[in-house]
């Protein structure tokens, strides 16, 4: 952590978790805490907590947890500084500007002088399709139906044809060369040196959600190859990792978003009405881009080109948003290319139309399967029969598969009861019953006995951490040095100084490290489920077992390092004798 640990605490205190994430993820107040749909693994009903008085967030079901930091990095991709950062914003603190270490300063200066020097090409594109010199390219935008208002919003440019002007434009703007090649502006080459990888196209400037230009795809006039020319990936553009047009659709309030294969598609489809359009950057739909589709919970409708290549990207897409828990069903585009010339044909109501059609994408996918088969060959037929009761299998809940079932039956002239035999042999097959499929990202619930080993450590933090009046009791036969693990007795460290000072906020706790990997440990660490302990004895019983194993747990630890160790030996004969006295003694939580 670089910025000082009060800055960081008092950034933490004025934003409330609940605040904070209810921006994010729809929460519903239970008891004391609250809970969501997690937005980090696919869940259908709410196993992600967010705790007022703890100021924390616990995913019981994917075990990913934090504070308020925690959950702006994870959500958002940030590193920690950049939490703080946001946070403070959010809060009005301001920040004093010892923020980063050397390197992490170093990179954060190179991240804005690429986004500088992007914004700076971006204008001068923009200024060029303006210009005299931009006519073939303003003519051309033109003539692709785009008007004024539209150009401006997306901020389309123009690369002009000769001269290595932008070069020129920016090194007189003090830009180095380094700086403009990174940028993937300029190439380089032996003979001639610096060249401006971007002429006579029009320029598209891709941005990211927060409106900031990270790249370019630039389209050449007429029917030259590449059509396309993007910019190549930087510390700045990640392809996977944004989507062209979801600085807009993110905001645009509307029960969907439309995935697009081309910009000006996007382009083309919000200017006729629809700004929650949106597209990959020049590569397939990926995951990362997925994930970030996830957050907004809603529905995602796919309008792919209509030929084959389209429809083999969208059978791709599809299973790609399916693993991320995300439903999606497709427009079909016939008998146009693309919703751009769709829109320019047919106009925005037709286009609304056939959106209201669009086609449930397990259906779609079967349509694409249909076209493998032959239903005159018997043979062939099976074949699909048996595939279709495979894909059946994949539906988790009974009742969902029944109706697809039933639906899928009468589609295709088999019996229900044959086609309910045949998912049963084919889920049979494949070793998995259906419905028993295991959910991505879920925690493995069987336990090695390193990770007991380690449970019964964190069991120990979120009993000191939830009830302080344990811990001086705790804190008579514990010490920081009986956690094995090199984390948890880093946190413990910090715990036991801390409370012996008067006590701890688990949320601070998380903040001392930078890590999100480390922030989701320590979560971790005062988030395990104890049981539900009704009595005192059985509170007090439950509480010896836990401190005598990690005790026993620390004496195994150190007896192996003893011979390379000396201080195992010292720690190894003060931990038997705690021990023996542990055994003796009962605990006893309220005295008096
Ligand atoms: P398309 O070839 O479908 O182009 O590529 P388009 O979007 O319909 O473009 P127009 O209407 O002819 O101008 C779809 C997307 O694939 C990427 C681009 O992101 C493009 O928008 N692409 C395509 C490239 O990156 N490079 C290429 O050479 C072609
Ligand atoms: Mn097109």
């Amino acid at each position: 952590m670089y910025y000082p640990e009060e800055v960081v605490e008092e950034v933490r205190m004025k934003n409330d978790i609940v605040d904070v994430v209810s921006g994010y993820v729809h929460l519903q107040k239970k008891g004391s805490n609250h809970f969501g749909l997690c937005p980090f693994h696919n869940e259908k009903s709410p196993s992600f907590s967010v705790s007022g008085s703890k100021q924390m967030f616990y995913c019981f079901g994917c075990g990913i947890g934090g504070n308020v930091f925690t959950f702006v990095m994870e959500y958002e991709n940030y590193s920690f500084t950049e939490a703080v950062k946001l946070l403070a914003d959010r809060a009005g603190v301001s920040l004093p500007e010892t923020g980063y270490s050397q390197e992490e300063k170093k990179k954060e200066s190179r991240k804005t002088q690429l986004l500088e020097v992007n914004k700076e090409a971006a204008k001068y594109f923009y200024y060029c399709l303006r210009s005299p010199q931009g006519e073939t390219g303003s003519q051309y935008l033109q003539k692709r139906q785009l008007n004024e208002e539209t150009m401006k919003r997306f901020g389309l440019g123009f690369a002009p044809v000769s001269g290595n002007q932008l070069i020129k434009y920016l090194r007189s703007k003090g830009y180095r060369d380094d700086l403009i090649q990174e940028a993937g502006l300029a190439g380089f080459d032996e003979r001639y040196g610096l060249y401006d990888k971007f002429w006579n196209r029009v320029m598209f400037p891709i941005q990211d959600i927060n409106h900031r230009v990270i790249g370019f795809g630039g389209r050449v006039m007429g029917e030259a190859k590449p059509k396309y020319l993007n910019s190549p990936e930087s510390l700045i553009f990640d392809k996977g990792r944004n989507l062209y047009g979801l600085n807009f659709a993110r905001s645009s309030r509307q029960n969907n978003f439309i995935l697009c294969e081309g910009y000006m598609d996007v382009i083309a489809l919000h200017q006729a009405g629809f700004p929650q359009a949106l597209a990959s950057l020049g590569t397939a739909f990926t995951p990362g881009q997925a994930g970030l589709l996830k957050r907004y919970e809603t529905e995602v409708l796919l309008a792919y080109d209509g030929d084959g290549a389209g429809m083999k990207a969208a059978l791709r897409a599809i299973s790609i948003l399916r693993e991320a828990g995300i439903g999606c069903k497709v427009i079909d585009m016939s008998p146009y290319k693309d919703p751009d010339e769709f829109i320019s044909h047919q106009g925005a109501e037709v286009f609304r139309q056939r959106m209201a059609e669009a086609e449930g994408s397990f259906f779609f996918e079967l349509r694409m399967m249909e076209k493998e088969h032959d239903f005159k060959d018997p043979e062939s037929k099976t074949d699909f029969h048996k595939r279709l009761a495979g894909k059946l299998c994949d539906f988790e809940e009974e009742v969902e598969r029944e109706n697809y079932l039933q639906a899928v039956a009468e589609k295709y002239h088999i019996s229900p009861e044959s086609l309910r035999k045949l998912v049963i042999s084919q889920a049979a097959r494949s070793g998995i019953g259906p419905a028993v499929r295991p959910k991505s990202g879920m925690a493995d619930k069987k336990r090695t006995p390193e990770e007991n080993k380690r449970r019964n450590q964190r069991l120990l933090f979120t009993w000191m951490t939830d009830e302080p009046e344990a811990f001086p009791i705790i804190a008579k036969y514990i010490s920081p040095e009986d956690f094995t693990d090199e984390l948890y007795r880093q946190v413990a460290v910090r715990v036991f100084e801390k409370m012996k000072a008067g006590g701890i906020h688990h949320a601070d706790l998380v903040s001392m490290f930078s890590e999100g990997e480390e922030h989701k440990e320590v979560a971790a660490l005062m988030n395990e489920r104890l049981e539900a302990l009704d009595t005192v004895q059985e509170k007090e019983k439950a509480l010896h077992d836990i401190i005598l194993a990690v005790k026993n747990e620390s004496f195994a630890y150190y007896s192996e390092r003893m011979g390379e160790n000396p201080q195992a030996f010292q720690q190894v004969v003060k931990v038997k004798k705690e021990l023996e006295e542990l055994s003796k003694t009962h605990i006893s939580l309220y005295q008096g």
